[in-house]
């Protein structure tokens, strides 16, 4: 770990699916389908907008997400601004228990960052050091911390796309500008899935309410927009 530089920290924008009662995945082995194509489309036009996107070591795992943009159009006109298809794929590990074969690795050519704890980073240099650059992030992994390598990287805009316990820790920490919740409209009833927040100590409680900055029907789904620091705009 270096010292912390002095570029403002990137705008965050957290972007989470959920169902009905608040789970964003049911307890079965197979992914669960939250949004639907249109909601899907917007979320890559959200992508295609941000330098990075984050998730926890987790969601690689299970979803194995390629978190690339999708839409040729949009990849296009990021080539035509001189920025690569598609975002850098970052995610974070303690245990360093990553697939080399996972999507998050060997799909598309956007560059990878593995912000791991100092005390698995042998173990994650060696699984998939040839792959993506694995970063020392401290013991524990200190999230403002790695805003500020991701700025000095020039990401000015990240889009942190789950799971709940990287969701957490950006929402208790205070470091969350901007806040896409979709609800989907079923329920998963079931106490063995995630929700999309567990316990902690969120600055927006009842006496401090999150300030609501859209709502947009799309298709079945709705889209809460929530304004979480000064940095977010409407519209
Ligand atoms: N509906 C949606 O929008 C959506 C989006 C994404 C994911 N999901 C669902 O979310 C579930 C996964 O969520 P999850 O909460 O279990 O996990 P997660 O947030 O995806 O990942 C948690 C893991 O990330 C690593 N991590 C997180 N914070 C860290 C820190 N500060 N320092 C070091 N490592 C850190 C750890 O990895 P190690 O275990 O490797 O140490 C930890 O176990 C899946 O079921 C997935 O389908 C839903």
């Amino acid at each position: 770990m270096s010292c912390r530089p002095a570029s403002p920290r990137p705008y965050v924008l957290l972007s989470c699916a959920t169902s009905i009662d608040g789970y964003i995945d049911d307890a079965s082995d197979q992914r669960l389908l939250l949004s639907n194509a249109d909601d899907l489309d917007r979320v890559d036009a959200v992508r295609a907008g941000c330098d990075a996107i984050l998730v926890g070591a987790a969601t690689v795992r299970r979803d194995d997400p390629r978190l690339l943009v999708r839409s040729p159009v949009r990849r296009a006109e990021r080539v035509a601004d001189g920025r690569p298809a598609s975002p850098v794929k970052v995610t974070l590990t303690a245990r360093g228990d990553l697939d080399p074969t996972a999507r998050f690795f060997t799909a598309g050519d956007s560059a990878r960052l593995v912000y791991c704890a100092s005390g698995a980073l042998d173990k994650t240099r060696e699984r998939v050091g040839e792959l993506a650059t694995v970063v020392d992030g401290g013991e524990p992994v200190d999230l403002g911390w790695v805003l500020a390598d991701l700025a000095t990287r020039g990401v000015r805009r990240l889009m942190v796309e789950g799971g709940g316990t990287v969701h957490a820790q950006f929402l208790t920490a205070g470091l969350a500008d901007e806040l896409h919740l979709v609800v989907a409209p079923f329920f998963v009833g079931d106490h063995r899935a995630p929700r999309f927040v567990g316990e902690g100590d969120f600055p927006w409680h009842p006496g401090r309410r999150a300030r609501l900055a859209e709502t947009r029907q799309i298709g079945d789904v709705v889209l809460l927009r929530y304004a979480l620091s000064d940095r977010c705009r409407d519209g």
